[in-house]
């Protein structure tokens, strides 16, 4: 362990995320990790796994007196969890999606700025250095203004993650479906790059896969104030691609997350031109989100994405679900979780 005073890490909720956190903040080398977990079996497997100590309620943990809270459970249990360690006086890590409603987040954001701790959504995608390399290229204004941005992404969830229809995913109520639990880092990556959405409509269907009936494939059309997106992904196609292009008045870029790479392409008809490639292990990405969580803490710089953000894409979240009813254009309201 480096250092002296290692953080205090406490992961609330051991499961499939809840693990890789554990693993990943012990791999910074200057963390120590205890956990929460109500699963008795699977509380003495991660115990057992990560020589670490597990809680079955997280009244127990927050007494241990932890630095640090990483909200790992299912999302519509964050909120309510993450105000009682905001209370306890704690930092807070949250999994995406902030929330499955607005209830309880504007108090949570009043207490966490009372208290004045560091809290942050856990939207790994900013995490990512090749596409901090991309956004960064485009902030510095070499290609002109963005006017444009065009998600599309697929995978094969079940492959990924074989327990989807157990888990918190066959349900919106906790979070499920492609819109609340693949789409919304799509859609807080496309705000990092070009700005909240302001407003949106959304198509979405089950369409493909087995023993769950929220969506599986979603198009959402947005509006970015003076920029355009569309986001289209869906949970059961073979390839894992994953895109993400920005078209500014001067040049195109992509992340092209698959093949770890940024380009650009400012001649029309020319040569796409490497920006940043760097191959990244899942695990990888994962640990370098929990040293920039940790330089959070210790005051080098603000969180990746700020419990205010997280809120927007809640929002937009929140506003595609809606117009799945509507059927229509919904405006992104600042003020409807405030
Ligand atoms: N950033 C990412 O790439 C990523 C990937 C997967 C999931 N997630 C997010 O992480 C969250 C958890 O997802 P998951 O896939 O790990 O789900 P999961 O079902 O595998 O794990 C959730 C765990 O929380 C535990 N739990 C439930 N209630 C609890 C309580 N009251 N106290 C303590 N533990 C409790 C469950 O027993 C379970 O082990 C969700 O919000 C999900 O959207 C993010």
């Amino acid at each position: 362990m480096a250092g002296t005073n290692p953080h205090r890490v406490l992961v609330v909720g051991a499961g499939s995320i809840g693990e890789r956190h554990i693993r990943c903040f012990l791999a910074t080398g200057r963390c120590e990790v205890s956990f929460v977990e109500v699963n008795a079996t699977l509380r003495e497997t991660i115990a057992a796994r990560y020589a670490a100590c597990g809680f079955a309620t997280l009244e127990a943990g927050i007494a241990t007196g932890p630095e640090i809270a990483v909200v790992a459970t299912p999302a519509h249990l964050h909120i309510e969890m993450a105000t009682k360690l905001a209370e306890a006086g704690i930092r807070l890590l949250i999994e995406k999606p902030l929330a499955t409603s607005a209830a309880g987040v504007a108090r949570l954001i009043s207490l966490v700025r009372e208290r004045n701790l560091v809290a942050g959504v856990a939207y790994v995608y900013r995490s990512h250095p090749v596409l901090s390399d991309m956004r960064k290229a485009i902030e510095s204004g070499k290609f002109g203004p963005q006017v444009q941005i065009v998600v599309v992404a697929g995978q094969h969830f079940p492959t990924y993650r074989p327990a989807y229809r157990e888990i918190y995913y066959r349900d919106r109520a906790t979070g499920g479906g492609a819109i609340q639990d693949a789409l919304t880092h799509l859609i807080n990556a496309g705000e990092w790059l070009v700005g909240p959405v302001t407003r949106l409509v959304a198509d979405a269907a089950h369409q493909v896969l087995p023993g769950v009936e929220v969506e599986d494939t979603v198009h959402i059309l947005t509006r970015h104030g003076n920029v355009l997106g569309s986001y289209s992904l869906n949970q059961h196609q073979a390839p894992n691609e994953t895109s993400i292009t920005v078209i500014c008045e001067r040049g195109t870029v992509r992340f092209e997350v698959h093949g770890n790479r940024w380009r650009w392409m400012t001649s029309p008809g020319g040569e796409w031109q490497d920006g940043l490639v760097q191959p990244l292990e899942r695990d990888e990405l994962f640990t370098r989100q929990a040293n920039l969580f940790l330089e959070a803490v210790e005051g080098k710089q603000p969180p990746t994405c700020s419990l205010e953000d997280g809120l927007q894409t809640l929002r937009v979240n929140l506003a595609s679900l809606k117009s799945l009813e509507t059927e229509s254009w919904e405006t992104i309201q600042p003020e409807a979780c405030e």
